[in-house]
């Protein structure tokens, strides 16, 4: 055999794992995986000095306690490997802010885990609990990640669709039907992955609707797996009710929270994991070696934010449901359809009074037209979901998700920038 025959590759291929996270993202092309579409417009926001209302970070400063924490942490030492499970100071605090706020004792030498924000509690948890084949339930629109890591762990995504429709009068009004939620669930299913307060929508899931699951998932032996990390962003007298709380809801779930979007503070990357110990310890066995640890001097930090009195918590809701109303108000008089959540960071604004039907589109355009960044709602489904048939609304993928997370100065000049935008058309 000669030496010579045939040509060596120059390069390894680089095919792998994460062509299915990138495919299961609509983010696979030309064989290299694309930016997500949050980086993307952000980078655009950027370049063209648009009011970015579209990732979902805030641009307000995090509680004074918590920022001069962190600094004192820094600046006293605090700067190496925290333990494998987090600071205790942290775990003690997360514990006695889920039995004060929400009556859940977790035990927090064995039923509390410190991540790397949620992020990384969600693929460690995934990645710890899905064989290749095991089917996860969320909801549709869904948080991005959520597709990427069930595709990683080689489970099978399946949603059910929130309902989205129009009261008439130009307000856009979110609904699951929970019956539909529960017959979703089935002998395959590994997870159910939930999301309340829910981000794209800020719909916050019902007790009808937990209480369905529940039983699906004690029918099923399936594990519940909830994200909520706008918990303490709840307005208008509504409360989040963890799924946990639920009687006999606690031994078969893994609740997932952060700091990032209470505190303002989504770079410092703090999150936590609750549940029960051999739950808690399987999610354990992937995130060593994940990341193994980080943020110790935010670790304390977030302790201090947790322990901050309940007046304080909300006020900082208080504040964001102004911005919301902010938004939101000023969208409507200059004729969009919206949405009103009770929850979280987004509004949901329908073009389609302007003639506008590909949001998509849309967000490409209205940097340079308007002066705003808003991330397209078909984002947040899955690439090949079936087109939504309108009932009584448009369809999702025509709508735009804009953040109110943002100071009033930046809703503002967004706000002024899509009136004159409208007043063109
Ligand atoms: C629903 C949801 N889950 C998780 C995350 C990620 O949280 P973290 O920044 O703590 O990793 C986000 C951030 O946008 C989110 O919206």
């Amino acid at each position: 055999m000669s030496e010579t025959s045939g040509t060596l590759p120059s390069a390894p291929s680089a095919r792998g794992p994460w062509m299915r996270a990138s495919r299961a993202t609509g983010l696979l092309r030309d064989e290299q995986a694309q930016a997500t579409i949050f980086a993307r417009m952000s980078a655009l926001a950027a370049s063209t000095g648009a009011a970015n209302l579209g990732q979902g970070f805030p641009d307000t400063d995090p509680p004074e306690p918590v920022a001069e924490a962190a600094v004192a942490a820094i600046r006293g030492g605090v700067n190496q490997y925290p333990p494998g499970r987090g600071e205790a100071v942290l775990r003690e605090a997360i514990a006695a802010h889920q039995r004060r706020r929400y009556g859940l004792p977790w035990d927090p030498d064995t039923e509390v885990l410190v991540t790397t924000g949620a992020t990384e509690a969600l693929a460690a948890t995934l990645l710890a609990l899905l064989e290749p084949g095991d089917e996860v339930l969320t909801l549709e629109p869904f948080y991005d990640q959520y597709a990427a890591m069930i595709a990683l762990a080689g489970g099978v995504h399946r949603t059910v669709p929130i309902a989205i429709t129009d009261d008439g009068a130009g307000t856009l009004e979110l609904d699951v039907d929970p019956e539909v939620l529960a017959a979703a669930v089935g002998p395959h299913t590994r997870v159910i992955l939930l999301n309340t307060p829910h981000n794209p929508t800020g719909l916050l899931l019902g007790e009808g609707a937990q209480r369905a699951l529940l039983a699906a998932a004690q029918r099923h032996d399936a594990v519940i797996v909830t994200d909520e990390v706008y918990e303490h962003l709840v307005f208008d007298g509504f409360a989040h009710r963890p799924i946990a709380a639920l009687p006999g809801a606690a031994e078969r779930t893994v609740s997932i929270s952060s700091a990032g979007k209470t505190f303002s503070v989504t770079g410092w990357k703090i999150g936590w994991v609750t549940a029960r110990p051999a739950l808690l310890t399987a999610v354990l066995g992937v995130k060593q070696w994940l990341t193994f640890v980080s943020g110790a001097p935010f670790q304390g930090a977030v302790a201090a934010g947790l322990s901050l009195p309940e007046e304080e918590l909300s006020r900082i809701a208080t504040d964001l449901a102004g911005r919301r109303d902010l938004l939101v108000g000023g969208l409507r008089e200059i004729g969009f359809r919206v949405s009103r959540p009770s929850a979280g960071y987004f509004a949901l604004a329908d073009p389609g009074p302007f003639g506008e039907h590909d949001a998509a589109a849309l967000a490409e355009r209205l940097p340079a037209e308007a002066g705003v960044v808003g991330i397209p709602l078909g984002a947040f489904y899955r690439p090949e979901a079936e087109p939504v048939v309108p009932v009584h609304g448009p369809d999702p993928r025509t709508l735009l998700r804009l953040a109110f997370c943002k100071d009033r100065p930046t809703i503002e000049r967004a706000l002024e920038g899509l009136e004159s935008w409208a007043r063109d058309r």
